[in-house]
């Protein structure tokens, strides 16, 4: 799902703020991680995790799509470019990790059941907190 000029301009925006990019990267992880404990226990009690819910997630993931297109439209590799202690081998490991949460994320719209839905949604979050955490400290240190 590609973003909208406006939608990219504020994304953007937001990448120049150390403060506001991380408080974009905790909101998407604690929506995630509630959505992930809500669709467990539809699972448990229901037998099968809505079509609502999971629409309802899939547009939750949708956001880290639309970081990423955000990060790689050049402000933030500029930035991490014109640091003093720039190390290339940042950038490769970012974009490496946008690639892997990619990967998942298509996965995760065409998992063939319940339990592999759950299983990628959890990788997703947890390479989302590390990719995280990674990325504010590089890219504002
Ligand atoms: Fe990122
Ligand atoms: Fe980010």
């Amino acid at each position: 799902m590609a973003p909208t000029d406006v939608e990219l301009v504020e994304l953007i925006q937001i990448l120049r703020s150390r403060d506001a990019h991380s408080e974009i990267h905790r909101a998407v992880t604690r929506s995630l991680e509630n959505h992930l404990v809500e669709a467990f226990k539809e699972l448990q009690t229901k037998g099968a995790i809505s079509k609502e819910t999971k629409d309802v997630i899939i547009s939750e993931l949708n956001k880290i799509t639309l970081h990423r297109i955000a990060e790689e439209s050049g402000v933030y590799l500029n930035k991490l470019r014109d640091k003093r202690d720039y190390y290339p081998e940042d950038i490769i490991r970012l974009r490496r990790d946008h690639e892997i949460l990619e990967h998942l994320i298509n996965a995760v719209t065409v998992a063939a059941n319940n339990t592999e839905f759950l299983a990628k949604l959890s990788a997703i979050i947890e390479i989302f907190k590390i990719h995280s955490a990674y990325e504010e400290k590089v890219l504002y240190r």
